[in-house]
């Protein structure tokens, strides 16, 4: 081990690491400051021991010197309070907020090597691959990832409490017991709070619960899966109604098994269902197959040809997107337009650094007027959530404008656009690009990127590299979603999890 600089903890404790205890495993605000001190006072990262208040320092006690906690923690206690800011990439100040929530004990000491290292070696804000990086990604993936999880797999039970009894207008509480992987309940609260805003509730956890008072977020300490209570008549409604949701002939054990893993169902309700459904799923699917179909629940829409192609005027170039959507929606610059519902325009704020780019609407995006909202949608928003990227905050369009689709019985298949109508479209697509300035764009596909390119880009060879446009304009070209929907249930997580580390690039990249 190195010298530690400063000269009386060094004496006192030639041998000792620093150790530096913060309040609790999601302090960042102590590891900030803390990580600010050791800088100033050029603490290597191996010159340091990092615990939190929930994790005792029992090695350093079981080494002798229980007292060097108290004294140096008492010395640099001061330092720890002036110590004067350090300049770090932004994406690296985000990194930490997600990663310092990851349970690994390693945590804090990998970000403050990163930090170092940053400060002290300019070529690593450069290097992506660097393992360190890495592994950091890694963990705010994984924290990511168990913040997906909670957010869809908290199911409340409601209990008529002692509030309720006295004044029953506004509510009974609902509580939920939940255990997560990492120390995520502290950041996951606000999105509960926003998404149950109107009802009572509490969240129970081993490490910390959470109350929402229909005003105001507490926290308070964990708690064990017997304080929650038991099934109630909600839930027996719930159960009928997943019951009948349930699609047998849609059943995908292995694809259902990855995105609610095993180690989730026993606090699911419905998880008790899936093994007698999943057994009786044959019989039932070949049962649906006998039945009469149905008539169709959708009209199809009323085609009207307009005589005349309706095209921003090249001088005049639309400069809002409700003028665009106008526009493109009366344009019959190619056939398929008259068979569309509406004309579906990108979507986001107009300040976006990022937007994505896909092929066409579908179905559900031609009936909705918004882009990928129905399943690929779905996938987008889901990497999205694991990338850390608020959907809010990109901007999703489409290379072509309309839903181009073959009719089958009452069903509109998806069909490919032709070279020549991508082409027809471009100029709308240009001019979405013109409005939002996005600082990279990604192409899902080969017709984004095509249209962003200028030329046929093979997706499978480039995936995940980055190109630039004649105008300058980065371009990260990718998969389509629906590439990875389509794919047999076993592939699609291995694929899923390749896409996901393409589009990885965002996060690193300072768009
Ligand atoms: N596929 C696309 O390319 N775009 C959408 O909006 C939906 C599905």
């Amino acid at each position: 081990m190195g010298v530690m600089n400063d000269p009386l903890t060094n004496d006192l404790f030639p041998q000792a690491l620093l150790p530096v205890t913060l309040q609790g495993p999601a302090d960042l605000e102590g590891f900030r400051r803390a990580a600010r001190a050791l800088l100033a006072q050029h603490m290597l990262p191996e010159q340091v021991s990092w615990h939190s208040s929930d994790a005792p320092v029992q090695d350093l006690f079981a080494s002798g010197i229980a007292g060097a906690v108290a004294a140096t923690t008492a010395i640099h206690k001061a330092a720890f309070n002036d110590a004067p800011p350090v300049s770090v990439p932004p994406e690296f100040v985000s990194l930490c907020e997600t990663a310092i929530l990851h349970s690994d004990p390693n945590r804090f000491g990998l970000l403050y090597r990163i930090l170092w290292r940053l400060v002290h070696e300019p070529g690593l804000r450069h290097d992506p691959l660097d393992a360190d990086r890495v592994k950091a990604q890694q963990m705010a993936q994984a924290v990511r990832r168990d913040m997906h999880k909670m957010k869809a797999f908290v199911r409340f039970r409601s209990v008529q409490d002692e509030t309720f009894r006295n004044h029953p207008e506004g509510g009974p509480l609902h509580v939920a017991w939940f255990e997560p992987e990492h120390h995520i309940v502290e950041a996951i609260a606000p999105f509960f709070a926003r998404r149950f805003t109107q009802m009572r509730w509490a969240v129970l956890t081993p490490e910390r619960s959470i109350q929402w008072d229909g005003a105001q977020l507490s926290f308070g300490p964990g708690a064990s899966k017997r304080d929650a209570p038991p099934p109630d008549a909600g839930e027996k409604l719930w159960l009928t109604y997943y019951e009948h949701i349930f699609n047998p002939a849609r059943l995908k054990m292995k694809m259902m098994q990855k995105e609610m893993p095993r180690k989730y169902w026993h606090n699911l309700p419905e998880a008790a269902l899936i093994t007698p459904l999943a057994a009786g799923a044959h019989a039932r699917s070949a049962r649906m197959v006998d039945e009469v179909a149905a008539g169709p629940k959708r009209r199809l829409p009323d085609i009207k040809v307009l005589p005349v192609t309706m095209a921003a005027d090249e001088d005049s170039p639309v400069r809002s997107l409700p003028a665009l959507r106008e526009l493109t929606n009366h344009c019959r610059e190619c056939t398929i337009g008259a068979c569309a519902t509406q004309a579906v325009c990108g979507e986001g704020p107009l300040q976006a650094r990022l937007m994505f780019v896909g092929e066409q609407p579908g179905d559900q995006e031609d009936l909705q007027g918004r882009p990928f909202v129905g399943p690929a949608g779905q996938l987008l928003d889901r990497a999205l959530d694991e990338l850390g990227i608020q959907r809010g905050q990109v901007f999703v369009s489409n290379a072509v404008k309309h839903f181009k689709y073959e009719l089958r019985g009452q069903r509109r298949i998806h069909k490919t656009p032709t070279q020549r109508e991508a082409a027809a479209c471009q100029h709308w697509l240009d001019d979405e690009i013109a409005m939002v300035q996005p600082g990279l764009l990604v192409a899902l596909g080969a017709t984004a990127a095509r249209s962003l390119l200028g030329r046929a880009v093979p997706v499978l060879a480039n995936r995940g590299q980055v190109f630039e446009r004649d105008d300058g304009r980065k371009v990260l070209v990718t998969l389509h979603p629906s590439a990875l929907l389509r794919l047999p249930a076993e592939e699609r997580e291995a694929a899923y999890a390749a896409w996901l580390a393409d589009l990885s690039v965002l996060t690193l990249a300072s768009v």
